[in-house]
C-alpha cells in the first residue's frame, strides 16, 4: 500500500520572502522566534525578513545558536528560550541545520521532554506553527516531516519523524535569498538535493507519485546546478534549483533515501562532515553499486540527467553513463574526494561501514547492502581519489 503525505503550503517565487510577516500573522502569531545562524543574521536579505515581521506589527526575537549538523542539546536550549519568551510561531531561515533545529524546537514546545526522548517516537501533539525559508536549495527540509539532529553523546544522527504532526505550516521558496550562496555550498547542497531525488526514485519503497516528482527534480537540478555554480547571480538557475530541491524533498520524504545518506549520516554524526559533502562524495560509488538491482530505473535516472542515448546502447550502458555523468558533475563542481577529508582514514572504515549498515536508511536502499558492501564502497572511494575511476 502506498501512502503519500503532503500538507505544507508552498509559497514560491522571487521576492516572496517579504510576505513572511503577513503569513505569520495569518497563522495567528503574536511573538515569533526566528531561528537562523549568526552569519545569515547579519546579511542584507535577513533585514528583509525582519522588516516584514515589523511591518506586520509582530514582535520577534532572533535565535542564532545554530551549528552545522544541529545538536540535540542546542535544540533543548533553544526550546527553553522560546518558552521563556512566550513564542507562538517559529520562522526558520537557513539551510537544513536551521530548519531541522527549528522543527525540533517547534515539536518540543508542544510535546515537552527533551530532543532525545523523541528519537523515532511519534509525537503526541502537532508542532508549533512553523514557517521554513530555505536559503541553500539542498535539504528540502521545508517540506519534510523529519528533523535530523546529532546526538552528541552517542555521536549519532537521531530523527524526530511524524508525517502528521511535524509538518511546516508554510514553506517560502524565494530563490533571491540564495543569490549570495557561496560556490562550495551551491555545489554540495545541490548534490544533496540530487541525491534525494535519485535515492527516492530508486528506493525499494518508491511509489508512482514519488517517481514522477523525483524524475522532475533530477532534470531540474542537473540542468541548472552548473549554471548556478558558475554564475551565482543567475536567478533563473537559482529558481530552478530551489524548485528542484523542494520537489526532491517531497519525493524522498514519501519514498526514502538510502545508502548514500546512511554513510553521510554516519560521518556527519561522528566527524561533523557537512551533509552535502558526505553525500556528494559517495553518490557515484553507491549508484554504481546499486545499478544491478534496478537497471531500468537507473537508466531512467541517466536520461533525466541528460545522458545522450544512442540506438545501440543497452539499458546497462545507459545506466552506467548516468553514474559517469554524476561523477563528472562532482568533478566540475570541485567536490572534494574522500582522501581530502584528512580526518577520515582507512582505520575508521570498519566502524563507518558497520554503523552505516545498521542505519535504518540501508533497509530501503535500491539494493540489499551489507557491512562488507559498505567497506568496498569506502575503499573504492578512497583509492580512486577524485572520481578518477569514472572520468
Ligand atoms: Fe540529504
Amino acid at each position: 500500500m502506498n501512502n503519500f503525505y503532503h500538507a505544507t503550503r508552498i509559497l514560491e517565487g522571487n521576492g516572496t520572502l517579504k510576505e513572511v510577516g503577513n503569513e505569520a500573522k495569518l497563522l495567528g502569531a503574536t511573538k515569533v522566534m526566528v531561528v537562523t545562524d549568526d552569519f545569515l543574521s547579519k546579511t542584507p536579505v535577513f533585514s528583509t525578513l525582519t522588516k516584514s515581521l515589523e511591518d506586520a506589527g509582530l514582535s520577534y526575537m532572533v535565535y542564532t545558536n545554530v551549528k552545522p549538523n544541529p545538536r540535540s542539546e542546542d535544540c533543548d536550549a533553544a526550546t527553553v528560550v522560546a518558552r521563556e519568551e512566550n513564542v507562538d510561531l517559529i520562522v526558520a531561515f537557513g539551510g537544513g541545520s536551521a530548519m531541522d533545529q527549528a522543527k525540533a524546537v517547534a515539536a518540543l514546545l508542544t510535546n515537552g521532554k527533551t530532543c532525545r526522548d523523541w528519537d523515532n517516537v511519534p509525537l503526541d501533539h502537532p508542532m508549533l506553527p512553523t514557517i521554513c525559508i530555505p536559503t541553500t536549495s539542498g535539504t528540502g527540509s521545508e517540506v519534510t516531516f523529519v528533523s535530523v539532529i546529532t546526538d552528541t553523546e552517542r555521536q549519532f544522527k537521531m530523527s524526530i519523524f511524524d508525517p502528521q504532526k511535524l509538518i511546516p505550516a508554510l514553506a517560502i521558496c524565494d530563490a533571491e535569498v540564495t543569490l549570495g550562496l557561496p560556490k562550495s555550498l551551491t555545489a554540495a547542497c545541490g548534490i544533496d538535493a540530487l541525491t534525494h531525488a535519485i535515492e527516492a526514485y530508486t528506493s525499494k519503497v518508491a511509489q508512482p507519485i514519488t517517481d514522477s516528482l523525483a524524475l522532475t527534480a533530477i532534470s531540474l537540478i542537473s540542468q541548472n546546478i552548473l549554471k548556478a555554480y558558475e554564475d551565482g547571480s543567475n536567478l533563473e538557475a537559482r529558481q530552478n534549483m530551489m524548485i528542484g530541491s523542494t520537489i526532491a524533498g517531497i519525493a524522498f520524504i514519501n519514498s526514502n533515501v538510502g545508502a548514500v545518506h546512511a554513510i553521510s549520516e554516519t560521518i556527519g554524526g561522528w566527524f561533523d562532515t557537512p551533509h552535502g559533502v558526505g553525500n556528494s562524495i559517495f553518490l557515484p560509488y553507491v549508484m554504481e553499486f546499486n545499478v544491478s538491482a534496478n537497471v531500468k530505473k537507473f537508466a531512467d535516472v541517466a536520461v533525466a540527467l541528460g545522458v545522450e542515448v544512442t540506438p545501440e546502447m543497452t539499458k546497462e550502458d545507459i545506466a552506467a553513463a548516468g553514474v559517469k555523468k554524476v561523477a563528472e558533475l562532482n568533478k566540475q563542481l570541485n567536490i572534494p574526494a574522500l582522501k581530502d577529508l584528512s580526518y577520515i582514514t582507512p582505520e575508521h572504515f570498519d566502524a563507518i561501514a558497520e554503523r552505516s549498515a545498521k542505519n535504518m536508511l540501508s533497509d530501503d536502499n535500491a539494493r540489499d547492502i551489507t557491512k562488507e558492501d559498505y567497506l568496498d564502497i569506502l575503499n573504492k572511494a578512497y583509492t580512486a581519489g577524485r572520481v578518477i575511476s569514472y572520468v
